[in-house]
């Protein structure tokens, strides 16, 4: 099975094209990063939403990090003051996956946080009810796939919930190129290696299909080709690495992700998401190629399509790329008390990660205790 909720509006420019996807609707609420308004992106797209004829408000300056407080805090406002019926999500996976999470309380005002979402792959989430407000979702950086995907992450107190369903995918995403090219360097890099590891990662779980296949390799061989000449500011690069966001963002809103995902989600303390995924993954590959046979296949199948030929060959590649791009061990991010500290909360809680059930490899704890020690020790 496959699907994709998502129409697709890819271009240079092609943030115009809000002016055709709001008419019809009278209140249109934009939530977008400082980032987005600085570089003048929200002025130009509430000019785009008045061409229309349609009222629109904004809020900006949304936190990088998404949380139940952020939620909270906005929801009132949304409510009684600007009572859209369609919301805009301009920014980065944070700005995204906090507008899912504002729609889904707007809408189902009834709901309360902790019986709908996943803390672990133990819990079982009461289901969402079905939602009104439509979302059009214009990423600014390239990885997080936030604006395809069916979840949304938050944070509360310290822990992780995700809220899960089909109905907070966005309705339309707006990919123009011109939005991530306002990244800097660092950002160009850990979200691009974050694409990557999307897409190794939906194409060796156990519920991978061919066309989740399709668009995991297509987006793996450009951000192999691409990613280093993006980080160095490569219009053109950037673009391609844009798009194989998405693409990457497609295939694990089919095929999941595995292990990696399930381990940074639990270091996010550390560091950057796709950096910390970026340091995982040779790590996670190693085991997984160890332990399944299937993975091995895998592996060896994304490394002939990049001109290697074996699993083996394939890791080699992702460390070099890593090499490459300056990526740090553990160790370089967080001193050795602090994460020695945390370690077997981290393991533990990695262990019980959602991601878990989709690896090719079922893991122990002490198993994932390891990964992360050697990843800290740059072994
Ligand atoms: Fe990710």
């Amino acid at each position: 099975m496959f699907w994709l909720k998502t129409k697709i509006i890819e271009g240079e420019g092609s943030l115009k094209t809000l002016s055709e996807e709001v008419r019809g609707y009278e209140r249109v609420l934009i939530l977008a990063s400082n980032s987005m308004k600085r570089h003048g992106f929200l002025s130009e797209a509430e000019d785009y939403v008045r061409e229309a004829g349609t009222e629109v408000f904004s809020i900006a300056g949304l936190p990088a990090e998404p949380s139940v407080e952020t939620v909270e805090e906005l929801l009132p406002k949304l409510r009684e003051e600007f009572q859209p019926d369609l919301l805009v999500a301009l920014g980065g996976g944070s700005v995204i996956d906090t507008t899912k999470a504002l729609k889904v309380f707007y809408d189902a005002p009834e709901l309360n946080f902790e019986e709908i979402a996943f803390i672990d792959r133990f819990s079982k989430p009461k289901p969402v009810p079905k939602l009104r407000t439509p979302l059009i979702a214009v990423p600014s950086t390239s990885g997080a796939g936030s604006e395809v995907s069916a979840a949304s992450v938050l944070k509360k107190g310290g822990i992780k919930y995700n809220i899960v369903t089909p109905d907070i995918a966005p309705d339309v995403a707006i990919l123009d190129p011109r939005l991530p090219r306002t990244m800097p360097p660092e950002v160009a890099r850990n979200s691009g290696l974050d694409v990557l590891v999307h897409g190794i990662e939906a194409y060796t779980t156990n519920v991978a299909g061919p066309f989740s296949d399709a668009m995991a390799i297509r987006a793996i061989k450009t951000v192999y080709r691409w990613l280093p000449l993006s980080v160095r500011g490569d219009e053109d690069a950037r673009a391609r690495v844009h798009y194989a966001a998405t693409m990457a963002g497609i295939a694990f809103l089919n095929a999941r992700l595995g292990l990696c995902h399930a381990m940074s989600h639990k270091a996010a303390w550390i560091g950057p998401h796709g950096l910390l995924n970026a340091i995982l993954l040779p790590y996670v590959m190693e085991f997984n190629a160890n332990k399944s046979e299937y993975a091995r296949k895998r592996y060896a199948e994304i490394a002939r399509e990049l001109g290697f030929k074996t699993a083996k060959d394939l890791i080699e590649v992702v460390k070099e790329l890593n090499e490459m791009l300056s990526v740090p061990s553990l160790g370089e991010l967080v001193d050795e008390e602090t994460f020695m500290e945390k370690l077997d909360e981290m393991a533990e809680k990695a262990y019980r990660d959602g991601l878990v059930a989709f690896n090719p490899v079922e893991p122990k704890p002490e198993e994932i205790r390891e990964l992360y020690l050697k990843a800290f020790y740059g072994e």
